[in-house]
């Protein structure tokens, strides 16, 4: 079972510090809110609902540590550290779904008093956790339907374990069908330039899991589907929309194209936390733009020429058309999306 990515110990929180992985595990326990955002901002946790959930624990932290004599004032605590992390990264929908939801848990609980005020939203954060494992599970459930044995599967970036709570969105799938249904699946991971979040983390996780992983540079991806050895594409998501358009990892959209012209299925695995229902289309979907040196260096050191003009988006938007369903812990969704996902939402509790 892969280990949690973060969690608490009695009102303490702790990360893994993804930045140092493969080379060191090293945990880190979260002190202050600013260190949580910080630990947001650097990817030291990062993937969509690990992101969420990191926002959750932030402001748990915010009011733990808070000398607030009332409930009023911890609510001010509650709403200024929420906008706070929010600012942290703009483009997962998760941050602002569990940050609005600790907000609206905590209007309603105003008239507890201090301290039963600050254990409701503890609480609230660690139901959040158990709730992603239940959503990862049901979406590796979901997803392994769609493997069968001896198939192999190509990923880009990291959508397994540590980009959630613990049991991944897209890998999720592999690992259900492999360790639940003994199905023999390998991966092909995508090394995910700029900061090589594939190399790093997905390779790990599933080699900590037994799975059969091949790295492949991004520019590979094509040579090995067209010489017949990927059966289908499974990627996560950092937001997607009311069409189906989907943001992820820089890269994806190139991915989706080449398994369109290859004939390949392209899935990608949602928990319905990163749907956001509110954008008609990913053109309005704010897309993170991150420093020059992750281009210009690799692990620190300067690869390209001073003052060259570098662009970086940390995310693409892959037009709905290519995906050929969208996986999630309600079931798996077809085109068209503008109708089949806002039908989820009618038995989603927190919609
Ligand atoms: O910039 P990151 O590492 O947070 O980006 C993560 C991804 O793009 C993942 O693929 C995504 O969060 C979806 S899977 C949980």
């Amino acid at each position: 079972m892969p280990k949690p990515t973060l969690w608490t110990e009695n009102g303490r929180v702790f990360i893994i510090d993804q930045t140092r992985l493969p080379l060191e595990y090293v945990v880190e326990e979260i002190h202050s809110v600013e260190q949580m955002w910080s630990a947001i901002r650097a990817l030291r946790v990062r993937g969509a609902p690990a992101i969420g959930i990191a926002g959750a624990l932030g402001v748990w932290v915010a009011i733990r540590d808070a000398d607030a004599k009332t409930t009023e004032d911890l609510l001010v605590i509650v709403e200024k550290s929420s906008e706070y992390l929010a600012a942290a990264r703009p483009t997962a929908v998760n941050l602002f779904w569990a940050l609005e939801r600790i907000k609206k848990h905590a209007l309603q609980n105003a008239s507890l008093p201090p301290d039963e005020f600050k254990k409701t939203i503890l609480a609230l954060a660690e139901k959040m956790i158990e709730e992603d494992n239940e959503v990862c599970l049901a979406l590796g459930r979901y997803g392994a339907s769609l493997l069968k044995s001896g198939d192999r599967v190509l990923t880009h970036c990291n959508a397994g374990s540590l980009a959630t709570a613990q049991f991944g969105t897209a890998l999720a799938a592999v690992y259900y069908a492999v360790e639940r249904e003994k199905k023999r699946i390998e991966v092909f991971a995508d090394e995910t330039r700029p900061l090589l979040q594939g190399a790093r983390l997905t390779t790990w996780e599933l080699s900590e899991a037994g799975i059969p992983v091949t790295l492949i540079c991004d520019n590979m991806a094509a040579d090995v589907m067209r010489r017949g050895w990927v059966n289908a594409v499974f990627v996560g998501t950092d937001r997607t929309v009311r069409n189906g358009d989907v943001a992820n990892k820089i890269g994806t959209y190139g991915l989706a194209v080449l398994a369109k012209y290859h004939g390949i299925p392209f899935y990608v695995a949602a928990p319905l936390s990163s749907i956001d229902l509110s954008l008609s289309s990913g053109d309005e979907i704010p897309i993170e733009q991150r420093e020059a040196e992750e281009v210009t260096h690799i692990a620190g050191h300067r690869i390209a020429p001073e003052k060259i003009n570098v662009y970086n988006p940390a995310f693409d938007v892959t037009p709905h058309e290519l995906v050929t369903a969208i996986i999630t812990e309600k079931g798996i969704v077809c085109p068209p999306y503008s109708e089949t996902l806002p039908a989820l939402f009618k038995l989603d509790p927190h919609s």
